[in-house]
């Protein structure tokens, strides 16, 4: 991937910071966002002791006036961004009888606003074409009770993966869903290393949860041109749990 620039969204943790240093290992400069400074500047760190070129962009992608000035901090460090890595997110559990408008409302916020302008602002920068992989989730796919906020808005990232697929193939950009299933991050950590965890554990074919590098493969196909045609397509990596529940 030598030549790419990739500006990763929530890559002070899991998914993400992983996506950024499997990015960084094969050749692309990466911009690492998120809002923990500290956490961004220990990944960089990480990146560069292992020969790779990182830069560090921290904002919170709810302010969304900040979103150009943080790519033209990646692109002054870095150079053109050619693929965006959408995967900062946010779950939350409530039944809908107890989920309050301002829960529902920053959910949506961080995982299908803040995409969509991360999106629309990476669309307009990338003039030789690019990657855009948005992270959803196997929720989009098949809703989960208390969790109505995150299940929509992974849902709505699906749809406007293919909006988008639809409307910039024409600048040679393609535009693609990665759905995890389960994967332990800092999201879950507390739930996966309790009991309460097992029976959702049994539900999965390949009998146990994700762990980040399960992803390595994933993330490299969809932001480069090992995918080169393929846009708004959905890649589910979930050890068969979609099937199942
Ligand atoms: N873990 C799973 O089981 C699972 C399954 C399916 C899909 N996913 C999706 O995978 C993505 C990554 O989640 P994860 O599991 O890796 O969780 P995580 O470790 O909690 O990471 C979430 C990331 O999002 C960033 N973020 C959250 N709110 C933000 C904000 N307001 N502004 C900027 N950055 C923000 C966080 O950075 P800061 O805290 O530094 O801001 C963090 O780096 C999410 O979209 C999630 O929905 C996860």
């Amino acid at each position: 991937m030598a030549g790419a620039v990739a500006f990763v969204t929530g890559a002070s943790s899991g998914l993400g910071a992983r996506f950024a240093e499997v990015l960084a290992a094969n050749g692309a400069k990466v911009a690492l966002a998120g809002r923990r400074r500290k956490a961004l500047e220990e990944r960089a760190e990480r990146i560069a002791a292992r020969g790779g070129k990182a830069a560090i962009v921290p904002f919170d992608v709810r302010e969304h006036e900040r979103i150009g000035a943080a790519f033209d901090q990646a692109e002054e460090a870095l150079g053109p961004v050619t693929i965006l890595i959408n995967n900062a997110g946010i779950s939350g559990t409530a039944k809908v009888t107890d989920l309050s408008l301002a829960e529902w409302r920053e959910i949506l916020d961080v995982d299908l606003d803040a995409l969509f302008l991360l999106a629309r602002e990476a669309a307009k920068r990338m003039r030789r074409g690019g990657a855009i992989v948005n992270v959803s989730s196997i929720l989009a796919l098949r809703p989960k009770a208390e969790m109505a906020a995150y299940s929509v808005a992974k849902a709505g990232v699906e749809h406007l993966t293919r909006v988008l697929a639809l409307e910039l193939g024409e600048a040679g950009i393609r535009v693609n869903n990665l759905a995890p299933g389960y994967v332990v991050t800092g999201m879950n950590a507390a739930f996966f290393a309790s009991e309460e965890s097992r029976p959702l554990i049994a539900e999965i074919p390949l009998g146990r949860v994700g762990q980040v590098d399960d992803f390595d493969g994933a993330i490299l196909y969809l932001a480069s041109d090992a995918s080169r045609f393929m846009t708004g397509a959905t890649l589910v990596v979930d050890g068969g749990h979609i099937l199942a529940f």
